[in-house]
């Protein structure tokens, strides 16, 4: 059976694509990072299965910026897949920390291909790239050859870590693919990204164990999907005779104010009883208007996003309720 090597396992995504791939009977290997803290929430179940951990499921610890450690891994490993998911990936976060941002996205991602250049068995390489890289576009919706304009640091170190995975695949022959994916969201997500911001107020009111939310603005458009489709489309890029990128999106575009709204109401409550702005929550160069076509991966991968940004806000709610009881 294939073997995976999955970066950022801990992660939203990582963590639905390692139970969709040992579903297939993959073998997973993930890489970790060494912390003070070896909580991994979401890896949390398959972690205390003993049928599982460390029989289809292995962890290794090591940074992204750790080449000699990553080759180690990936040379005693043999992954026929390599899913690179690691990096800093709150773009409002980018702003704060530039650097490391770029050094983890940006450089981190040309490390593992250099790795892989040398490496005599090559596994298939997926990268997941961002639709920030459009940052300010001219054309409605973005597809794989929009140009490039990214308007943050996250959209810049994503641009950069796009463009080596493409290069790599023309000049050495890589089988390198990116996933230009758009927001996507689950139960799964990080308390700080906006949605889950929002579905934790909501389902915390609801139990009447606080009374306010404090957000920005809240008129930013998202074309937001579902982690766990979104996930499933990665696997399938791996599984196309040749190498190619694909837009991962649902065409339609929802404002943060109509999932604010969806939320609360799945939960019998009107957020305006509850909403405080602040404009410390607002982007220095806001990204309003990004929507991406999927024609592409519909044709190729014959992939379709179902679940919509106002089911899903429901659905993160219900979920946050449940956990807070
Ligand atoms: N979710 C979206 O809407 C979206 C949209 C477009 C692109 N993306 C990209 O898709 C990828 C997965 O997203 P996600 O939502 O699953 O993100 P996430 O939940 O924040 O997970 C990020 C993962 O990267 C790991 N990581 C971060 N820095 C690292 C480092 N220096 N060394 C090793 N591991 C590191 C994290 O490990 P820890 O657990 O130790 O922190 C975590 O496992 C990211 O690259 C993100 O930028 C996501």
């Amino acid at each position: 059976m294939p073997t995976a090597l999955i970066t950022g396992i801990t992660g939203q995504d990582g963590s639905y694509l390692t139970e969709q791939l040992l579903d297939r009977g993959y073998t997973v290997h993930g890489l970790v990072r060494r912390t003070s803290n070896t909580v991994r929430t979401r890896l949390d179940p398959l972690f205390h299965n003993k049928g599982v951990y460390n029989k289809s499921l292995f962890l290794h610890y090591a940074d992204l910026d750790d080449a000699t450690t990553i080759r180690r891994v990936l040379v005693k490993t043999q992954p026929d897949e390599l899913y690179h998911l690691a990096g800093q990936s709150h773009v409002g976060a980018s702003f704060d920390i530039p650097e490391s941002t770029c050094q983890f996205t940006a450089m981190g991602t040309l490390k593992l291909l250099e790795i892989l250049r040398d490496l005599e068995k090559q596994p298939r390489f997926l990268h997941i790239s961002s639709s920030e890289i459009f940052g300010r576009p001219d054309e409605f919706p973005q597809h794989e050859h929009t140009p490039m304009r990214p308007v943050t640091p996250y959209g810049v170190a994503k641009t950069f870590a796009t463009q080596m995975v493409q290069l790599y695949r023309e000049s050495f022959g890589l089988f390198a693919c990116n996933a230009i994916c758009y927001n996507h969201e689950s139960p799964r997500r990080g308390e700080s990204f906006v949605t889950r911001k929002i579905t934790k107020a909501a389902a915390e009111i609801s139990l009447g164990l606080n009374d306010e939310i404090v957000l920005g603005s809240l008129d930013g458009r998202r074309d937001w999907g579902s982690a766990p489709e979104y996930t499933t489309a990665m696997h399938l890029m791996l599984q196309q005779d040749a190498p190619d990128d694909y837009v991962l999106a649902t065409g339609k575009t929802h404002s943060v104010e109509e999932f604010l709204d969806a939320a609360f109401r799945s939960v019998g409550l009107k957020y305006k009883n509850h909403l405080k702005q602040n404009p410390k929550y607002m982007r220095p160069a806001e990204v309003t208007r990004l929507v991406g076509d999927p024609t592409h991966a519909k044709q190729r991968l014959e992939w379709t996003p179902t679940t919509t940004a106002l089911e899903l806000a429901k659905q993160m709610t219900a979920a946050d309720v449940e956990s807070l009881k």
